[in-house]
C-alpha cells in the first residue's frame, strides 16, 4: 500500500481510566481495546491527514458477537462509535472527531474469507479483509472480483461495502452496489441482521442491505458480505495512447466500443499535468512524450480469441483520425502492470506536491470536455495561481478534478466554484468517494430539501440516539 504521505498526527491522548474501557476490555480480552496514544494514532486521523480526531479508545473485536457487544456496551454508556476498515477512505468518514468521546471501531481483527464458490460465482469474507486478499483467493479459484482501486492492499470489504467504492472495472462490471448480494449487520441497538445470502434473485420483501451499502457506517456496521465474481477473462488487453484533449478521449471510447465491444473494462484518463506529478515523484515515466495533451489508459477482457487483432485496429484506426497521437499496447502482464503503475500513483503524487481541494465528480458522459472547459475557465478567473490535477474514471463520467493550491487559497470557495459547474451539467458532488466529514456542507447545498428530509428520517429510524459514525454524511439541520 502507498505510504501516507501526510504525517498521521491526530492528538490522539486518550483517557484510560474510564469505565467504559474497562467493560470493553472485559469482552474483548485486553488486545481488543487500545489505548496507548502510540497506538491509536493510526486510527485518529484519515488517510490525507485533514481530520486529526481524538478517540475514548480503539475496539477491534474479533467476530460479530463482540462487534455486537460493543456496540451494546458504547450504547448504555450513550457513547458514539466510528466503523473503520483500512482508513483508505478520502473523505473523513472513518475519523473520529477531537472530543475524545467516540469510540474508533475497527473491524481489522475480523479479516477471513469464509468461502469461495467458483461456480455459484460469489466470495464470503467478513468484513476486516483487506480486498487484495479477497481479489487474490477469487483470482486462485480463476474468478475475478472485479471491485479494483489503487487503495485495495488495504481497504477491506467493510469500508468498499459501506462507502459503495467505484474504481476503474466500473464501466464493465458497475460500482460496488452491483456486485453485493448478502450482508451481515450489526445495528446500532446492537442487534445482529444475517443476510448472507448468495442469490441472484431474491424479491422477498424490502432489499434492505441496500441501506447499508455506501451509507458510510451511519446506520449499521457491516460485519461480512457475500460479492459477486466473475469467470475471469482468459486474455486480456492493455494500451494507453495520447490524445489531444478530452473530446478525442470520448471519441476514442466510441472507437473501442466500435472494435471491443462490451469487453472494455476500464477506461481511465490522466492530464499531462498528473503524468508529470506521477513522474516527479513516484520516478515513473510514461511510455510517450508528456506533451501537455491527455492520456487514456484503456483496458479490454475476453475468454475468446481476438482481442488483439480487435485492439491493433481501434489503434489503427484512432491514429489514423487524429483522435489519438501515439499509442502503445502492453505485451506482458508485467508492462500492463507498469502502465497501470502510472494511474495507480496519481493519488499518492498529488499528496506529495502539497495541498490539494479534491473533487470527486461525476457529469453525464458527454458534457466532459465542456464540464472541464468551463471549471478551468471558472477557476482563473475565481481562484487564479491554481492547478488542476484532472484525471479519472472518464468512461464512467467520473473525474478527480483536485486543485492544487496554495497555503492561502480558500478551500471553500474553491469547491463552490468546481460543484457549481457540476450542477449546471446536472452532476453529482460525489461519485465515488462519499460525504464522509469532508462534504456535509456541499450535500447540504445540492441536493433538495425533500431528498436530506428522507435522508433524516432513515437515519433516526435505525439511529434514534445518534451513536453510528455522528457528524457523517447528514449534513446538521439548517
Ligand atoms: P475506511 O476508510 O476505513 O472507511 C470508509 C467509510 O466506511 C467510513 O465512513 C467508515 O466509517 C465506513 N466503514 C468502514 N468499514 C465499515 C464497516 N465494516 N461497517 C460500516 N461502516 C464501515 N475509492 C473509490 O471508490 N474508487 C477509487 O478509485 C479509489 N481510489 C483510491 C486511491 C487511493 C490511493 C486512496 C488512498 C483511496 C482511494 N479510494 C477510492 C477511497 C477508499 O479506498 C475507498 O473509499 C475504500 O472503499 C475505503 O475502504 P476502507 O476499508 O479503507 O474504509
Ligand atoms: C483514484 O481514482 O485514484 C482516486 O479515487 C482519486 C483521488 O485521489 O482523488
Ligand atoms: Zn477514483
Amino acid at each position: 500500500m502507498f505510504a501516507r504521505t501526510q504525517e498521521r498526527q491526530g492528538n490522539a491522548r486518550v483517557n484510560d481510566s474510564d469505565p467504559i474501557i474497562d467493560r470493553l476490555r472485559d469482552t474483548l480480552g485486553p488486545g481488543g481495546v487500545l489505548t496507548e496514544e502510540g497506538d491509536v494514532e493510526g486510527y485518529a486521523v484519515d488517510w490525507r491527514g485533514l481530520f486529526p480526531g481524538r478517540p475514548l479508545c480503539v475496539a477491534r473485536p474479533a467476530s460479530t458477537a463482540e462487534v455486537a457487544a460493543t456496540v451494546r456496551i458504547c450504547g448504555a454508556a450513550g457513547v458514539a462509535l466510528v466503523p473503520q476498515g483500512g482508513n483508505t477512505g478520502l473523505a473523513g468518514g472513518a475519523a473520529p472527531d477531537g472530543s475524545g468521546r467516540q469510540v474508533v471501531l475497527s473491524l481489522t481483527r475480523m479479516g477471513a474469507i469464509r468461502d469461495v464458490d467458483p461456480v455459484g460465482l460469489t466470495i464470503t469474507a467478513e468484513a476486516g479483509c483487506i480486498l487484495k486478499v479477497a481479489q487474490d483467493a477469487a483470482a486462485e479459484r480463476g474468478r475475478l472480483l472485479p471491485v479494483s482501486l489503487a487503495a485495495e492492499g488495504s481497504a477491506t470489504i467493510g469500508g468498499i461495502v459501506s462507502t459503495n467504492a467505484g474504481g476503474v472495472n466500473v464501466l464493465r462490471y458497475g460500482m460496488t452496489r452491483a456486485l453485493v448480494l448478502g450482508v451481515e449487520v450489526v445495528l446500532p441497538d446492537g442487534s445482529v441482521v444475517d443476510g448472507l445470502r448468495h442469490l441472484r434473485k431474491d424479491n422477498a420483501g424490502y432489499d434492505w442491505k441496500q441501506l447499508f451499502i455506501g451509507s458510510e457506517g451511519t446506520l449499521g456496521i457491516v460485519t461480512a458480505a457475500v460479492l459477486r465474481l466473475v469467470p475471469k477473462p482468459v486474455h486480456v488487453m492493455t494500451a494507453m495512447l495520447a490524445v489531444p484533449d478530452p473530446q478525442a478521449a470520448l471519441a476514442l471510447l466510441g472507437l473501442g466500443y466500435d472494435a471491443l465491444g462490451d469487453q472494455i473494462s476500464a477506461f481511465e484518463m490522466i492530464s499531462g499535468l498528473s503524468m508529470s506529478l506521477v513522474a516527479k515523484h513516484a520516478g515513473l515515466k510514461p511510455p510517450m512524450a508528456v506533451t501537455g495533451g491527455w492520456f487514456v489508459l484503456i483496458e479490454a477482457g475476453s475468454s475468446l480469441h481476438g482481442l488483439a487483432e480487435a485492439a491493433e485496429t481501434m489503434l489503427g484506426d484512432a491514429l489514423e483520425r487524429g483522435i489519438a497521437t501515439d499509442g502503445v499496447v502492453a505485451e506482458s502482464g508485467a508492462q500492463a502492470a507498469q502502465l497501470w503503475a502510472l494511474r495507480e500513483h496519481v493519488t499518492e503524487a498529488e499528496a506529495r506536491e502539497g495541498r490539494s481541494v479534491k473533487h470527486d465528480v461525476s457529469v453525464p458522459l458527454t458534457a466532459i470536455p465542456a464540464f472541464l472547459a468551463e471549471a478551468d475557465a471558472a477557476l482563473a478567473a475565481g481562484a487564479p495561481g491554481t492547478w488542476v490535477n484532472a484525471f479519472g474514471h472518464v468512461g464512467d463520467g467520473n473525474l478527480h478534478y483536485n486543485v492544487l493550491v496554495g497555503a492561502d487559497d480558500d478551500a471553500h470557495q474553491i469547491n463552490r466554484i468546481v460543484h457549481d459547474v457540476v450542477a449546471a451539467h446536472e452532476g453529482s458532488i460525489s461519485a465515488e468517494h462519499g460525504i464522509g466529514q469532508y462534504r456535509t456542507g456541499e450535500l447540504a447545498r445540492y441536493r433538495s430539501g425533500a431528498e436530506l428530509d428522507l435522508a433524516r428520517r432513515i437515519k433516526a429510524a435505525l439511529d434514534p440516539a445518534d451513536l453510528l459514525n455522528p457528524g457523517k454524511v447528514l449534513p446538521p439541520p439548517a
